[in-house]
């Protein structure tokens, strides 16, 4: 049936080539087009990208539905209690993209805290007068805590990375557990917030966006770290107070923001364009090729199972 699979356009690249691939019925309509609502009664699989919110009323307007994918680790776009109370499974790729978020939050800590745009565009100028002592210095990592928001996989994988570099990682995670985390090299402590904060010259944000962490690193939590602390961001806007971190940065308080995701992307709150010591990236945390197609095939394979 053609209107089996139904999926929008946006899904271009690996994954429209597997889906495409492995089923031949797909329909392919731009999200909230005419199409898109016309197809709707007759779907039995939606396919839509982080961008493509799906609503309750999405979910009544298609009552053959048996499963939801979307091309990300991420669910937070998704009506989920609802599909779990209707039995609709949702399809999506944790696992896939742990390093290549890991790499993304790493290459923005060591960025922000090197100054790695500013001196990129000081030779771009034309205007590098060759090596002085006092030039663009950055921040030291090394014997610094790292504060790491999450305990799951890609918090663990960025844990690795900052070991590396010398630095101590504390964990906190959403269940409130204590104790120690195996981060796979070594073993770390997980804390309360309160005792998290004030200790991380670098804070990273790796738990998704629920009810309990929207707004979680708020005014009050940010003025808890340490004066020049770093704070990065891969996981999902709505965790971070954006406002209130710009006041912190053009304060002197924190050091440096360094940017993957957005409070309301693709809009971006046009204070972030001006604001001091950022690294703002377009939300290229999965973006490598072997990643996607890895994506690709495991949201397929999430389709294919619940579609039986
Ligand atoms: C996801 O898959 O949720 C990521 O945010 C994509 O980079």
């Amino acid at each position: 049936m053609s209107s089996r699979l139904l999926a929008t356009p946006s899904l271009a690249g690996p994954a429209l080539t597997e889906l495409q691939a492995r089923f031949p019925g797909l329909q392919l309509a731009p999200f909230r087009s005419p199409a898109w609502h016309a197809a709707l009664p007759e779907a039995e699989a939606l396919v839509v990208v982080l961008s493509e919110p799906l609503t309750e009323a999405d979910l009544a307007a298609a009552p053959r539905l048996k499963v939801i994918g979307t091309y990300s680790v991420g669910v937070n776009h998704l009506p989920v209690a609802a599909c779990q109370a209707r039995g609709i499974a949702v399809a999506n790729t944790p696992g896939v993209l742990t390093d290549a978020t890991a790499d993304l939050a790493l290459a923005l800590l060591l960025a922000l805290t090197r100054r790695l745009a500013e001196g990129e565009a000081l030779v771009r100028s034309g205007t590098w007068r060759g090596w002085a002592p006092d030039q663009l210095l950055g921040t030291g990592l090394a014997g610094k805590d790292c504060g790491i928001l999450g305990s799951g996989p890609i918090g663990l994988a960025f844990a690795r990375r900052v070991q590396a570099l010398g630095m101590t990682p504390l964990f906190w995670s959403r269940d409130g557990r204590g104790g120690l985390v195996d981060f796979g090299t070594g073993r770390a402590p997980r804390l309360p917030l309160a005792d998290l904060l004030p200790r991380s010259a670098v804070l990273s944000l790796h738990c998704p966006l629920t009810e309990q962490t929207r707004g979680l690193l708020d005014r009050a939590a940010l003025e808890q770290l340490p004066a020049g602390a770093a704070v990065i961001n891969t996981a999902r806007g709505g965790i971070l107070d954006e406002n209130a971190a710009i006041d912190l940065l053009e304060s002197g308080h924190l050091g440096g923001v360094g940017l993957d995701v957005y409070d309301g992307e693709p809009q971006i709150q046009p204070r972030w364009l001006t604001a001091p010591r950022t690294v703002l990236l377009p939300h290229l945390g999965s973006a490598t090729v072997e990643t996607r197609e890895a994506m690709a095939r495991q949201l397929c394979d999430g389709l294919a199972a619940a579609l039986g």
